[in-house]
């Protein structure tokens, strides 16, 4: 039987680490064809590496979300490797310094931005393009529950998420009569290298924070793709404009 994303066209910034690398796996397994895409080339490499072992179809594209035209040289040399772009992940993201507002140093403000919330409109600009000409498509967006609630002494992540989750809102209403859905994931702490840097600011954190998620637990990477790809895959085909906790229960209280 064909798997579900055969002949598919699959897209993922951030795609050598964490929730990115995680997703373009689960791409492949499902016979996707991925374009894999960070700013870091040999670990971007190595994903593609593990899905061509495992008998997948990958290509690494390096490109920067916070530049206009890395991303459309992303969409293009995607269009040029596979000729369509059925699902745009725009994952990619950042941490931001662990301070209160008014103790930020500008440049910190202007780079969670530039890369969190204008890397995703970046993103969602270019594989729009390709979506509409092809007359289909499925964008997910990954956003954080700091896209849904604050997140105190990390205010220009949690404006970055928020933003994302409007742009998700806002296009998934101007593109609902296209063809063309989109969603936002909104996991809560997982175990990642972004995450796993926090502890480093303070090892106490790992236990504290564990306490305020209902179900004691961190998300997993393997957990948030799965919830990804069931955004791409007909299953969802009614829904769009959503931004899907992955709490672990926290926005339930
Ligand atoms: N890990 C968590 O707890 C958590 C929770 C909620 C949301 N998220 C979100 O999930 C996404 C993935 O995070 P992760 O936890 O897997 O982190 P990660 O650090 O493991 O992976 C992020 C990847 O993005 C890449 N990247 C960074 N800046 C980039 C840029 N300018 N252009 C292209 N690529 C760039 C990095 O090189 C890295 O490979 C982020 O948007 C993050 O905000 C993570």
């Amino acid at each position: 039987m064909a798997k579900q994303f055969h002949n598919k066209v699959a897209m993922i910034t951030g795609a050598a680490s964490g929730i990115g690398k995680s997703t373009a796996l689960a791409f492949a397994q499902e016979g996707a064809k991925v374009i894999v895409s960070d700013i870091v080339v040999e670990a971007g490499q190595e994903t593609v590496q593990l899905i061509q072992d495992a008998g997948g179809e990958a290509h690494f594209v390096r490109a920067d979300v916070s530049d206009m035209d890395d991303v459309a040289s992303l969409v293009a040399a995607a269009v040029k490797q596979y000729g369509r772009l059925d699902f745009g992940i725009n994952n990619a993201g950042i941490g931001s310094d662990w301070k209160r507002l008014a103790d930020y140093e500008l440049d910190d403000w202007t780079r969670v931005i530039a890369i969190n919330l204008s890397g995703v409109f970046h993103c969602m600009f270019q594989e729009l393009q390709q979506m509409l000409q092809q007359g289909s498509g499925a964008i997910v967006n990954v956003a954080s529950i700091a896209g849904l609630r604050g997140l105190a002494n990390s205010s220009a992540y949690t404006a970055s998420k928020h933003g994302v989750v409007g742009l998700t809102k806002a296009a998934a209403l101007e593109y609902a009569t296209k063809n063309i859905r989109i969603n936002a994931v909104c996991p809560v702490f997982t175990r990642t290298p972004l995450f796993e840097a926090l502890f480093d600011v303070n090892p106490t954190y790992e236990e504290r924070i564990k306490q305020n998620i209902p179900m004691r637990r961190y998300g997993k990477p393997e957990e948030i793709a799965q919830a990804i790809l069931w955004l791409c895959s007909d299953s969802s085909e009614f829904m769009t404009g959503h931004a899907l906790p992955l709490d672990g229960g926290m926005m339930a209280g």
